[in-house]
């Protein structure tokens, strides 16, 4: 199937950053949330974004506007039921993704492709709930969207060859580069990745290491581009928290077993640089650790 238009469901970080890429990149895009708000904001970041690249000499004038003409934005979920291929990239809450699905597909063209931008849920269990377990896949962006080069394409159970191959021709189209993982608790990269950041919040526990030591020690002895603890705020703890409980559960394995103090962190509402505090405090002019 030529894939020529897309759906986004959820026009947040994640949605907005994907809109702006497949604009970019020649697909139409229809993009959807609940807040009308959220979708204004969202076209506004994605021109912010796109005059970036335009001022670096990355992108020309013109291709910004023929990218930014190509999307539209809707509050009728249903207006999506027309396009090739949905990206639903809304909060990570699976009973709110199931109820989307629940909503979308008896509105949804029978050879539309639907994919999911979960960090942790299993793919198998969301196709299961849909009328297309074989046209459905895991679609996982990595967080700044238009920067990362990187796209895990996630088979459940069910996929079939036929549409993996459609996917992995988006990923080419899209100038990014495709990683192939199965279905098991978050997949490649946080699977690897969260449980580091967790050991280094075990480093900063067990009284090892301060803030500042264990980041530069990562970046100065294993050339990391940033220290465990500045990723984390990055990402955030309460996602970092929910991915390591996904793991833990998923994998019934104790070596997942998330740190007490970054649960303590996320109790506290200290999420990372998105609440303005995490293992640094950032309400100042340079990032002060918090231990
Ligand atoms: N943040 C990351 O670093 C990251 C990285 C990769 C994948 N993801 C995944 O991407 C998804 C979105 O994450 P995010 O960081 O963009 O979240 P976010 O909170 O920034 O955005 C979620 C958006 O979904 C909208 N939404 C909620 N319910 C909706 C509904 N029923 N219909 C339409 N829109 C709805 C919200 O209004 C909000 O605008 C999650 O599944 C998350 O796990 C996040």
């Amino acid at each position: 199937m030529d894939i020529k238009s897309v759906g986004i469901v959820g026009a947040g970080q994640m949605g907005n950053g994907i809109a702006h890429v497949f604009a970019l990149a020649g697909f139409d895009v229809l993009m959807t949330d609940i807040s009308q708000d959220a979708l204004d904001k969202a076209v506004a970041l994605i021109d912010r974004n796109i005059d970036r690249q335009v001022g670096r000499g990355k992108v020309s004038a013109e291709d910004k506007a023929a990218a930014m003409g190509r999307i539209k934005t809707t509050l009728k979920l249903t207006e999506l039921g027309q396009t090739d291929l949905v990206i639903e990239a809304a909060t990570e809450r699976e009973t709110v993704k199931q109820a989307i699905f629940e909503d979308l597909l008896p509105h949804l063209k029978p050879e539309t492709i639907l994919t999911s931008n979960t960090s942790s849920i299993s793919i198998t269990r969301l196709a299961s709930r849909t009328d297309r377990p074989e046209k459905f896949m895991g679609f996982h962006f990595m967080n700044p969207v238009p920067v990362m080069q990187l796209v895990e394409l996630i088979r459940g159970i069910a996929t079939d060859e036929p549409t993996y191959q459609a996917m992995v021709k988006v990923v080419e189209k899209l100038g990014k580069t495709a990683a192939s993982a199965e279905d098991f608790p978050a997949f490649i990269v946080n699977r690897i990745l969260m449980p580091m950041i967790n050991e280094a919040v075990y480093t900063l526990y067990e009284g090892v290491g301060s803030v500042k030591s264990i980041d530069e020690s990562l970046k100065l002895g294993a050339n990391h581009p940033m220290g465990p603890l500045e990723l984390a705020d990055f990402i955030g703890l309460d996602t970092c928290l929910a991915i390591m409980n996904v793991l833990h559960e998923g994998l019934a394995d104790t070596k997942y077993r998330p740190c007490p103090l970054l649960t303590k962190y996320v109790e506290a509402g200290w999420l990372g640089r998105k609440t303005q505090r995490g293992f640094y405090d950032y309400r100042g002019e340079v990032p002060v650790p918090t231990r």
